[in-house]
């Protein structure tokens, strides 16, 4: 007899939720971590104290910009980073517990320390080899490397480092324009850095609607932010506390090196899965280092299962927990789902960027007929009462049946206000749909029901 019906690898939003679910639903769980602290990469070095980071330098950002336009005077106040920095570790401190008060709440065992899978069905922790029904390999991800750059979480740092910086270094390089580049290269500028960020690409944030990515570059150009794009980073090595950042433009092939206080590598993750013991278990892996599942997270291997960063897909907080809960489902004998056509994205900066299903440049290659309604901030009251008109709402629809096949958001709250297409797109919705739909005045909301009405006879504020 197994000690538990499930063991799951890993505490963070994949793993947690997989595990709670399974013991609501009656399984015997246990979860493995290594860490001191539950919630993995997400809670403790990652989507939470970026938020706490973000929020703090957003409140610095607004005395500065906006409050003498409001009447509120009285100059800006000094950064105690110290006590930023131990304002974000009490955010992360107060989820890491919780998630420990939700595992004791639903019975589900922790194993401290780092787990190996000896043979199927097996998972060994220190000396200790326990065993269950079911495995779930729910590791995440790390940051990828990047030749010719050694990290050393100090001068040069990946996002783990730059949470923790010593000082709010007066120049940083981002190698990358992707959502981590642009969320902490975000913060530092926020507090005075003088941020350039390096990208591959002809273009911010690969993927995103170029809409967006177009007016995302522009607002964070104004902020602060300089871009150097259609570069290939070559090297980046640190002597005595600065480093020096080596770059060759794609077109002209010229190279050009930075000197600068700070690098931030924000390149890509790669699965966190090696010292599982999975090659000498033959568990097969994908040639670009993620675990090869089935629809029903099955690896070859009957009884292990894998989720999250590990496997294919976005490497994104709230695709790992759901199918940490279709998973849970699937284990307990029933049926769990994931709909991968609606997986919202969020960047946290101000303003937000969110986006769900197809993009236009999608859409154009598959040649589809698709409409499009835009409406732009500037004509919603609430958002100009803000100072955040800079920003629209871009709503995709199928050019015969009005059908929500996606959308783009770059303004206030586009992180909150992307779900009510969400909820849309997952009832098959029109886009006359959200358009017929009272939506509450004066919010931010109602530029959604603009978008939608523009994607019939119009908007009423354009
Ligand atoms: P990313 O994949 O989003 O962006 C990496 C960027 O680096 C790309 O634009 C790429 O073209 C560029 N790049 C690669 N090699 C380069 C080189 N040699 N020189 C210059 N540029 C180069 O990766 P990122 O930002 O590191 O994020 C990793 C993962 O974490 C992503 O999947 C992201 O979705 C996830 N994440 C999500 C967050 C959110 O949902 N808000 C927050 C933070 C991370």
């Amino acid at each position: 007899m197994a000690n538990y019906d499930a063991i799951i690898i890993g505490s963070g939003p994949g793993g947690y939720v997989c595990a709670i679910r399974a013991a609501q639903l009656g399984l015997n769980v246990a979860v493995v971590e290594g860490r001191e602290t539950l919630g993995g990469t997400c809670l403790n070095v990652g989507c939470i104290p970026s938020k706490a980071l973000l929020h703090a330098t957003h409140q610095l950002h607004e005395v500065h910009e906006n409050h003498e336009k409001m009447g509120l005077m009285g100059g800006a106040p000094t950064v105690d980073w110290a006590r930023m920095l131990a304002y974000k570790d009490d955010v992360v401190g107060q989820n890491t517990k919780g998630i420990e008060f939700l595992f004791k709440k639903n019975k589900i065992t922790w194993l401290k320390g780092w787990a190996t899978i000896p043979a199927p069905g097996q998972v060994k922790v220190g000396e200790d080899i326990h065993t269950a029904k079911n495995i779930v390999i729910a590791t995440g991800s790390e940051a990828s490397s990047l030749p010719g750059v050694t990290v050393d979480e100090k001068v040069i740092v990946t996002s783990t480092g730059a949470l923790t910086l010593n000082n709010i270094p007066k120049t940083m390089v981002v190698i990358g324009a992707g959502v981590i580049g642009l969320e902490l290269g975000s913060v530092y500028a926020r507090l005075g850095t003088e941020v350039t960020v390096i990208e591959y690409l002809d273009a911010i944030t690969p993927g995103m609607d170029a809409d967006v990515a177009k007016t995302f570059q522009r607002i964070l150009s104004k902020q602060g932010l300089k871009f150097i794009l259609g570069a290939a980073v070559q090297s980046a090595t640190a002597t005595k506390g600065r480093a020096k950042v080596t770059y060759k433009l794609r077109k002209t092939e010229a190279e050009a090196t930075i000197e600068t206080d700070c690098v931030l590598v924000a390149t890509g993750r790669k699965p966190y899965i090696s010292g599982l013991g999975l090659e000498a278990l033959g568990v097969e892996i994908l040639p670009r280092g993620q675990i090869k599942t089935d629809a029903h997270f099955t690896t070859n291997i009957n009884g292990l299962y894998a989720i999250g960063d590990a496997i294919t897909g976005p490497m994104l907080a709230h695709k790992a927990e759901d199918e940490g809960m279709a998973l849970a489902e699937i284990m307990a004998g029933k049926s769990g789902h994931v709909n991968y056509a609606v997986i919202p994205g969020v960047i946290y900066t101000t303003p937000e960027v969110s986006s769900v299903g197809f993009t236009e440049e999608q859409l154009k290659s598959e040649g589809r007929a698709y409409k499009v309604g835009k409406f732009s901030f500037m004509g919603n009251a609430r958002a100009k009462a803000v100072f955040q008109g800079d920003g629209f709402v871009k709503i995709l629809a199928d050019a015969a049946t009005d059908r929500i096949l996606g959308a783009h958001i770059i303004g206030p709250m586009a992180g909150d206000l992307i779900h009510e297409i969400c909820v849309a797109m997952e009832f098959g919705s029109s886009a006359q749909d959200i358009a017929l739909t009272c939506h509450a005045h004066p919010t931010y909301s109602e530029a959604v029901r603009e978008a939608a009405l523009a994607c019939g006879d119009g908007a009423i504020h354009a």
